[in-house]
């Protein structure tokens, strides 16, 4: 027997109660909200043969990033697939999916969950997976037109409309149509304000485009509809830090790590890498972080990651590096150097991106400022590679800058400053390394004025936030 779930799309159960557990578990996934998990194993302990709810726990799986997930995905594959000719086609399609995933064709995967909503354009929880996939493989373009595709086929009446305009703005956004993706991301939240995803976008339309001041009134406006029991809210917390440290507000990012973005023990990687990614931004510029980096290394000396997901690994790389664990760091390095000869997507990622990356931070780490320098030269213009976001990947940036300042390579430190300031003009912080980089090739009287250009700049931005 077959039915119809709210989107008309068929599903293999006619248990009204097991269809209602989807929906509602689905809902609060795609809004990264609750506890979806618990929802949809409710409805499988009084249904086991509901294949959408095994379809739905492989896709968070597969969102998760996380090698830890692997068990609960090869779980919810092998149901769906003992179902044969029960399941549908598209629910037996999500298996396939998910079983390219399982075996680290991570790339076959998101092709498989596209195709999926190629085929079933409302099918939400397939795009949703292929635009988070996107994500991890850094596919800026897909993660615009993989929703344009389907579009014509939504509607503002069709449930769920405004995650997929939430997700096109962050694809937008990450192809730099800045001003559309902020128009879409607006548009997402006048239909369900209850979109951190779309929130998410709108914040990094601010960030790139340096509207520091409104960055931080949009996050601190909008966290009565985002900040209270979702899984996402500690990343647009870490967006908050970024806009904070933009205006040296060191004391500011540090309470926001403290309470809202590494507030407890986690072996959740997507938190520990903003957390590490926070505190790493913090180290770059000399701000002491007092014990954070021990508790940061230690979680993730708890997780099962190490080999999974290239991008990972060097946030907890860093983690290591910063706080002083050189056998870490020597063990991160050497997976990363078996996981390089390997042809899977992961193996991809960690020889092009992740292994000449991890080599900085250890070489920075330990005092080689040069030897860091030389090993991101190479590689920053195809850092997208290991996926991540603009904002997230500006790290790669920020190291070699710092690098470059710290080897003395004067030309090198000056270009970087000045590819940031001509791209993001209205960053204080962006003048402040401008005016290092003279200073730092004797041009004394120019370092000054672009100083007090900084200091002008900032006090702008905190100008705005009093208007
Ligand atoms: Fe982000």
């Amino acid at each position: 027997m077959s039915t119809k779930d709210s989107r008309g799309l068929t599903v293999s159960t006619s248990d009204a109660a097991a269809l209602d557990g989807y929906e509602r578990a689905a809902t609060l996934t795609h809004g990264y909200f609750g506890n979806p998990l618990a929802v949809i194993d409710e409805a499988l302990a009084v249904q086991p043969d509901f294949a959408l709810g095994h379809c739905l726990k492989a896709a968070i799986a597969v969102m998760s990033s996380e090698r830890a997930a692997l068990p609960m995905l090869r779980d919810s594959v092998e149901a769906i697939e003992r179902l044969g000719r029960k399941a549908t086609d598209r629910e037996r399609a999500h298996a396939a999916a998910g079983r390219a995933w399982l075996e680290g064709d991570f790339v076959r995967s998101v092709r498989l969950y596209g195709e999926i909503a190629l085929e079933h354009p409302l099918d939400l929880l397939a795009l949703q997976t292929a635009h988070v996939g996107d994500f991890y493989l850094g596919e800026s373009t897909m993660l615009r037109d993989r929703i344009a595709q389907v579009l014509p086929c939504w509607s503002p009446e069709v449930p769920g409309f405004g995650f997929v305009l939430g997700m096109y703005a962050f694809g937008l956004e990450e192809t730099a149509l800045y001003s559309r993706a902020e128009d879409a991301g607006r548009r997402a939240l006048d239909l369900n304000p209850r979109d951190p995803w779309a929130v998410h976008a709108v914040a990094h339309v601010l960030e790139m485009q340096g509207r520091i001041r409104e960055g931080i009134d949009w996050l601190n406006s909008t966290r009565g509809d985002w900040a209270e029991d979702c899984g996402f809210a500690y990343h647009n917390w870490w967006h908050l830090a970024l806009h904070h440290l933009e205006l040296d507000e060191y004391d500011r990012a540090l309470e926001l790590y403290d309470r809202a973005i590494h507030p407890r023990s986690t072996q959740v990687a997507l938190e520990l890498v903003d957390a590490s990614a926070l505190l790493w931004r913090l180290t770059l510029r000399g701000v002491d972080v007092g014990g954070r980096w021990k508790q940061v290394a230690d979680d993730w000396s708890q997780t099962a990651e190490g080999g999974f997901y290239a991008f990972n690994d060097v946030h907890g790389l860093m983690a290591y590096a910063a706080a002083g664990r050189d056998a870490d760091v020597a063990r991160v390095l050497e997976i990363l150097a078996r996981r390089a000869g390997e042809p899977d997507t992961n193996g991809t990622m960690s020889r092009d991106v992740a292994l000449p990356l991890a080599r900085a931070v250890a070489a920075l780490s330990q005092g080689d400022a040069a030897a860091a320098v030389e090993c991101i030269v190479p590689m920053r213009t195809r850092a997208h590679r290991f996926g991540g976001s603009h904002a997230q990947r500006d790290i790669v940036h920020l190291t070699l800058l710092e690098a470059a300042h710290r080897a003395g390579r004067v030309g090198l430190e000056r270009a970087l400053a000045s590819e940031r300031t001509e791209l993001k003009p209205t960053s204080p912080f962006n003048w402040k390394l401008t005016a290092r980089a003279l200073e730092a090739a004797g041009d004394v009287q120019g370092a000054r004025k672009t100083r007090e250009h900084a200091d002008v700049r900032r006090r702008a931005q905190q100008r705005s936030a009093a208007a």
